[in-house]
């Protein structure tokens, strides 16, 4: 099997939980490069932001990228993975569906309210967030082949209207 589709949004979104339906139920497997990050450096994204930087952080991300998209089945992008050119650049060359994950600040919120594993969010979560949604929209909207709203909805409900649209395309 090659990649099937690659999910793209911001901290929130629900690229982890979502993917890991959307693979479960194509029998595919699933890969998430903040998770990818955090086994190749044996340290947490919060760990790696704070003792080597976030510009460290982003060039494990680039290289966990690649290595993702080397692989098969389902692959979730950290949220910012994507405004790196070479990344993005990557993402456009393979062609491959790109489903981004658009949410609310409302909806975002109580996912990640609480969650002290997302480090660029410290201090006022909402701020920043709504910040990063601003300079990302872009060009989440310009890779995506799908957009699929996530507000309101359960996980399994957005899986599987994202296994429909493969399917459908395929
Ligand atoms: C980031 C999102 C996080 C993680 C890191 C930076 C971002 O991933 O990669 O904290 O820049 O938006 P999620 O999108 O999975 O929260």
């Amino acid at each position: 099997m090659s990649i099937v589709c690659i999910l793209i949004g911001p901290p929130g979104s629900g690229k982890s939980t979502v993917g890991a339906l959307v693979a479960q139920m194509l029998g595919a497997d699933f890969a998430d490069t903040d998770r990818l990050v955090e086994e190749r450096a044996d340290r947490s994204v919060s760990e790696i932001f704070i003792e080597l930087g976030e510009a460290h952080f982003r060039e494990l991300e680039a290289a966990a990228v690649e290595v993702a998209l080397e692989g098969s089945g389902v692959v979730a992008l950290g949220g910012g993975a994507v405004m790196n050119p070479a990344t993005a650049e990557l993402v456009r060359r393979l062609a491959l569906p790109v489903v981004f994950l658009d949410v609310s600040i409302t909806s975002a919120a109580p996912r990640i309210g609480f969650n002290r594993d997302r480090p660029l969010l410290v201090g006022n979560p909402r701020a920043q967030w709504l910040s990063l949604m601003q300079t990302r929209r872009a060009t989440y909207e310009d890779l995506a082949s799908y957009t699929v709203s996530t507000d309101e909805r359960t996980p399994q409900a957005i899986a599987a209207d994202i296994v429909g649209q493969i399917r459908g395309a395929a």
